[in-house]
């Protein structure tokens, strides 16, 4: 989450082949992936003892009051108190409490999904994850509208959304929160300092103009459970991404999970370049080794449970 968020570079890292379909089992899609229900239950039981997502996903509200005082779970000498604002806007139960989901699509942010025709796919899922409050509207051919739940680090704030300053980028950030038609805004506002402003901004618009929406804050623990599993799994991630972090969490919710947008590399398999956000100019750092993330690993990871029939992961065109 939010590693080089002043930056705006990437590290450059050579793309690995595509996903290669598994090849057993009987139910096989057209391209021979078979989705391997055992293999994605023990997957969720497995997670399920070092979080719990239903409960992880967000604080509630009878767990603290205003004035607390937070430790950020990256930066643990500096702290946030909670504010009236986000007080009143913690939800008093799990905002995915009982829910269960036979298919679900987590969209990453890659260009990789630029000129896929993946929108109609993506939609016709049961459960829609977004991440970052990507726009969808003027890429709904490639990436779909669907949104029951979306993410939203504090930079996004400024990143995308000017810092609230003008009323047009107020105007902006409400629009594309009402189109959420009360799904779940997730907000990592205590994991690292230096956000803390730009929430509050986000929290009294979305108060003053009672946007409906259903805000979900991390837990304090999330993190390093999740980091936790995977280091358990040798998979040795210092910062899950936004992106891993909901997959992790959505084996709790979801029967089947599909990735789309989901290519941390600067070229495509027949060496074509593809853009680091579909929707934005950030570019990969081909230098620097600055990013706590480790997306190539990721990506190597979520490839080899694509094999094995876990998730399913969409690198190409949707037909
Ligand atoms: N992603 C990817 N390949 C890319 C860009 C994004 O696989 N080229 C995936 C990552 O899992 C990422 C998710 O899509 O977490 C959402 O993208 P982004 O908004 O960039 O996610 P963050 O990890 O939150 O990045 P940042 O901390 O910079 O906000």
């Amino acid at each position: 989450l939010d590693p080089t968020a002043a930056t705006g570079r990437r590290k450059h890292v050579d793309p690995p082949p595509p996903p290669r379909p598994s090849c057993n089992g009987t139910k096989r899609s057209l391209d021979g992936w078979t989705f391997n229900k055992t293999l994605s239950d023990l997957i969720r039981k497995n997670i399920l003892r070092f979080l719990d997502p239903e409960r992880d996903i967000s604080i509630l509200k009878g767990t603290l009051k205003p004035g607390d005082i937070i430790h950020y779970v990256f930066d643990r000498h500096s702290t946030t108190n909670i504010s009236e604002n986000l007080y009143r806007l913690l939800p008093t139960a799990s905002p995915m409490r009982r829910q269960h989901h036979r298919r679900c699509a987590i969209v990453g942010n890659s260009g990789v999904l630029l000129n896929s025709s993946c929108g109609p796919e993506i939609d016709s899922h049961d459960f829609v994850i977004r991440c970052n409050l990507a726009p969808v509207e003027e890429y709904s051919r490639d990436v779909g509208r669907r949104t029951d739940l979306v993410t939203m680090n504090p930079s996004v704030v400024q990143r995308a959304f000017q810092d609230l300053l003008t009323e047009e980028w107020r105007e902006r950030f409400l629009q594309r929160l009402r189109d959420l038609r009360g799904g779940v805004l997730w907000v990592p506002a205590f994991m690292a300092k230096g956000g803390e402003e730009r929430v509050e901004w986000a929290l009294r618009l979305i108060l003053l103009h009672a946007v409906d929406v259903r805000m979900a804050f991390p837990s304090l623990r999330l993190l390093h459970a999740v980091r936790g599993y995977w280091l358990t799994n040798n998979v040795h991630i210092k910062r899950p991404t936004t992106g891993l972090l909901m997959y992790t969490m959505a084996t709790r919710f979801c029967e089947e999970i599909h990735l789309y947008g989901f290519w941390p590399f600067a070229l495509d398999p027949r060496g074509r370049p593809v853009k680091y956000h579909y929707y934005d100019a950030l570019k990969y750092e081909y230098t620097s080794s600055s990013s706590p993330h480790a997306m190539p690993l990721e990506f190597r990871t979520l490839s080899s449970l694509h094999r094995q029939g876990a998730l399913r992961l969409h690198t190409g065109i949707c037909h």
